[in-house]
């Protein structure tokens, strides 16, 4: 295969991940993660997540090796997350990745880990299309992208104006004093409950706001709304159900969410969806996508749940793109940007 082999690295938030990709092939992806120190926290401690990052690094790298087939010296060229993310972890992936590639004498990428959510689309289904609109959605990030090639021409047609969702679906968790994260747990009773038993609003849908927000996102006055009603139901004595409750705040969320990338695609005259990121795994996001698109005749590519949650492949998958594209190494002196656009 005369495809170059690109070393994914990982390491924004709470998963220390490495990759590897050969075109449009996955050689192996593999992932430590540092999440279960966070659940007595209720969420993530920056400082505990960077020492596990430290400790996680080679161990995983050699796995992912190992488990390849691969020695270091195969690799011909090197991606990192160069941001957004927590500046402490980013530090500890940006320095792994500076240090191999002077060591190995080999071009290094410092790439946008949202893009790589996109990316990583191509390992599973082929090759992605010309163009077309990318719904990125996780913990940190709600992006509606425009993406004419995902090498040199990605524009951002909007964004959350707050929380993003999966984080709305983690406070909305902790306010049914579900685990943290409670994004998955609130997906699990919503599909045991009634979409319709409460009218939640949809954030941004008053007239004043449908045209200058189109393609942006706000869930934090839908939050609100899920507070002040489990409050109300409590203060009254009445029996909340966390079932309906979930299943209409995810309904709302997800209404936002498709209807506004079923109406990028056809305002852009593009016909494929790709949606990614640790969200993308909401079952109601992946059914209601699906049934959004078949309707308006878009095609709807997602990846398989265990590319959704943040992994090297991702970052391995991008830098092929850009090696692909022809696109010059970063400066070896880049630093992590933690607010990356
Ligand atoms: O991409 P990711 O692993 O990390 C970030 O970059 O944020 O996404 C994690 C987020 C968390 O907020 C988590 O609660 C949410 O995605 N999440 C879900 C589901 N699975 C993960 N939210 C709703 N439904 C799910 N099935
Ligand atoms: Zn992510």
């Amino acid at each position: 295969d005369s495809d170059p082999l690109i070393l994914g690295i990982e390491s924004t938030c709470d998963e220390t991940g490495v990759g590897l990709v050969r075109g449009d092939d996955l050689l192996v992806d593999r992932t430590a993660t540092s999440m279960d120190q966070y659940a007595r926290y209720g969420g993530i401690i920056p400082e505990i997540a960077s020492r596990a990052h430290l400790e996680a690094f080679v161990p995983t790298l050699d796995s992912a090796l190992d488990e390849a087939g691969v020695s270091l010296g195969d690799v011909d060229a090197i991606a990192v997350s160069a941001g957004p993310g927590l500046v402490g972890s980013l530090t500890v992936g940006i320095c792994a990745a500076k240090a191999l590639a002077l060591a190995l004498d080999r071009p290094l990428y410092g790439v946008n880990h949202v893009i790589g959510h996109l990316a990583v689309d191509k390992l599973a289904e082929g090759p992605l299309p010309e163009h077309f609109i990318g719904l990125v959605v996780s913990g940190g990030h709600s992006n509606l992208l425009d993406v004419h090639d995902i090498a040199t021409d990605v524009r951002e047609l909007g964004g959350t104006l707050d929380d993003a969702a999966g984080e709305a679906f983690d406070k909305v968790g902790r306010l049914l004093g579900l685990p943290y994260p409670g994004g998955p747990h609130v997906d699990r009773l919503s599909q045991r409950g009634d979409r319709e038993a409460i009218r939640f609003p949809r954030g941004l849908a008053a007239p004043k706001d449908r045209d200058r927000h189109a393609y942006d996102f706000s869930f934090s006055g839908l939050k609100t709304a899920v507070a002040r009603y489990v409050e109300g139901a409590r203060q009254c004595g009445e029996e909340v159900s966390a079932e309906d409750v979930c299943a209409a705040f995810s309904e709302a969320v997800n209404d936002s969410l498709t209807s506004k990338a079923v109406r990028a695609c056809q305002d852009t005259g593009c016909g494929t969806i790709v949606i990614g990121g640790g969200f993308s795994a909401n079952s109601r996001l992946r059914a209601l996508i699906r049934e959004r698109a078949d309707a308006a005749g878009l095609t709807v590519r997602m990846p398989p749940l265990r590319f959704c949650t943040d992994n090297g492949a991702q970052i391995a998958a991008i830098g092929a793109e850009l090696v692909r594209a022809g696109v010059a190494p970063s400066d070896p002196g880049f630093s992590p940007d933690s607010g990356m656009p």
